[in-house]
């Protein structure tokens, strides 16, 4: 065989992969190859493979004769809209996408580029887990992950996509990452599976039920996105990475549109209900700023009192930060803690600019979130906005009591621009609890405590529970008319868009976790 025949006939095989009575499991379980989600994510024509001859050196465990096309993960680089990304995506086919020593350093020497070059990294996971063949060498395998996943944090953006299953110390690689979007039923992430949870502690759970898409989008908060198949869940990191930057010292990606700044919304005005105890969905305040109305929402389903996402205004791409009336009264509680401050921290890494709509009457109370550290988890938030760097423009909708008032990215903790439409109420508490505590003599003393109580909170709504006082202080700038903010956020960030902020030097700072 002459030199190119030779190279076809390798090309041939390692194309080939697990060989067609795998490749057709693959898609009976309605899963794509490595190679069919690679050539449906990039543009056509542009992946260039790295290390399609690598192979695996295990002799034990009758590894000797084992055939493993690639060894098990196909990596390289490609493009997405014309942008240059690095790709590594694991292989069911082969050994079950299971990562042994080469597999992971082919995976290393991607994220290894990825990161010198300044250029996204995307994982497509679909794997067993640690080769259990390769022992030990699997194992340091992963730590070499870990240890690249966390040097890139930061650096630049790392989107995983989990596409078959990740078990045990294999979901932490994915967990380190910036997002994660799963496939619902194909797949799943657990530390101990079925099996184990049973034996351990005699809980009987399905596979998808511990760690399927709905599971982590809904309960645990660990995944971002969920789609029902491989081709809409590639759709989606095509739809994030339209909005991040290359890596942190670039600005995110400029997108024009048609939609004027001055587009005003004359439905504004009537969104608050007149009760301050009814709820409305913020939702329609966050598509009413956003260019087109497009709002692109992460986590959703999970601590829904706080919605967070990232849409674009006057073409360049802003994180959003609401509070959302209609769950739980839109309080803080621990989860919405989290999901916040990691939201904040992401978008300041990739230096997109977050606006805050701020309707909250505050932390939300409880033994339940006392136990659970609602102190830790809540301490995140303030650090947080008040670590950010990057424009910060809060809006004042309605409620903004105590802590929570503050910790919505308030003047103090670091907001550029705080507005506030007037059915803002500014306060250290709620009017009914602020008139209980300090008209408590009053109240007790009179003949009719209820109509007493009532007359008092309305006092104290009068004299506090507006942004007047709190904008004679210049803790807020301005109070606008609801149907212009659009404009007004616009213009704001338009003027911060250069702004430049220095924190003190240091090694690095000790947030709460
Ligand atoms: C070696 C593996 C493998 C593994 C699967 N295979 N997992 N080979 N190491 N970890 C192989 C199978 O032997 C089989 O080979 C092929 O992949 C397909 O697997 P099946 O079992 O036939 O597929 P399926 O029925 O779909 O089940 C998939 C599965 C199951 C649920 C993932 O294979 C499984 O439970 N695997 C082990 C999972 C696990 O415990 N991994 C270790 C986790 S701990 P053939 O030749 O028959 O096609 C871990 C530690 C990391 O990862 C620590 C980091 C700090």
């Amino acid at each position: 065989m002459d030199s190119r025949e030779e190279l076809k006939s390798r090309l041939h095989r390692i194309e080939d992969m697990g060989g067609p009575s795998r490749v057709q499991r693959q898609h009976q379980m309605g899963k794509w190859t490595a190679r069919e989600r690679l050539a449906y994510l990039l543009d056509d024509d542009t992946f260039e493979e790295i290390g399609a001859h690598v192979a695996h050196r295990a002799t034990r465990f009758g590894m000797a004769d084992a055939d493993a096309p690639a060894d098990g993960v196909v990596t390289g680089y490609g493009r997405i809209q014309g942008r240059p990304v690095y790709v590594f995506a694991q292989d069911f086919t082969v050994l079950g996408g299971s990562l042994g020593e080469m597999h992971a350093a082919k995976i290393q020497r991607v994220q290894d580029l990825a990161l010198k070059s300044g250029v996204p990294i995307i994982g497509l996971n679909d794997s067993g887990g640690a080769r259990i063949q390769e022992g030990v060498d699997a194992l340091n395998g992963y730590g070499e992950i870990f240890k690249r996943n966390t040097w890139s944090s930061g650096v630049i953006p790392q989107i995983t996509v989990i596409m078959g299953p990740s078990a045990g110390g294999a979901v932490y690689s994915p967990a380190l990452t910036d997002i994660i979007i799963m496939v619902r039923r194909t797949g799943q992430m657990m530390i101990t599976g079925p099996q184990v949870i049973q034996a351990v502690t005699g809980e009987t759970v399905t596979a998808e039920d511990l760690g399927g898409a709905d599971t982590h989008l809904r309960r645990s908060g660990v995944a971002h996105l969920v789609a029902d198949d491989d081709q809409e869940a590639l759709d989606l990191v095509r739809d994030v990475l339209a909005f991040l930057p290359q890596n942190w010292m670039e600005e995110p990606p400029f997108l024009e549109s048609a939609d004027s700044l001055f587009r005003a919304d004359d439905g504004l005005p009537f969104i608050i209900p007149d009760d301050a105890n009814k709820p409305y969905d913020v939702i329609r305040i966050i598509t009413a700023i956003l260019d087109d109305a497009k709002f692109f929402p992460l986590q959703a389903g999970y601590a829904d009192n706080l919605v967070v996402g990232i849409g674009r205004l006057g073409g360049r791409p802003v994180g959003v930060v609401a509070n959302q009336p209609r769950v739980l009264a839109g309080t803080l509680d621990i989860n919405a803690s989290d999901k916040l401050a990691r939201f904040v921290r992401f978008m300041d890494a990739f230096n997109i600019p977050v606006v805050t709509l701020v309707d909250t009457p505050g932390y939300l109370p409880g033994t339940h979130q006392e136990y659970g550290g609602i102190i830790r988890h809540g301490a995140k938030v303030l650090y947080a906005y008040a670590e950010a760097t990057i424009p910060k423009v809060t809006i004042i909708l309605r409620k903004a009591y105590g802590g929570a008032y503050l910790a919505m990215c308030s003047r103090s903790l670091g907001a550029d621009l705080v507005l506030a439409w007037p059915t803002a109420e500014i306060a250290v508490m709620g009017p009914e609890g602020a008139a209980n505590i300090i008209f408590r003599k009053d109240i007790e003393a009179s003949a009719d405590p209820a109509a007493k109580r009532m007359a008092k909170a309305e006092e104290y709504r009068v004299e506090f529970a507006n942004p007047y006082v709190a904008a004679e202080r210049g803790y807020i700038d301005a109070v606008i008319e609801p149907q212009h903010t659009r404009s007004h956020v616009a213009r704001a960030l338009m003027v911060l868009y250069n702004k430049r902020d220095e924190r003190p030097k240091r090694r690095h700072g000790n947030i709460p976790v």
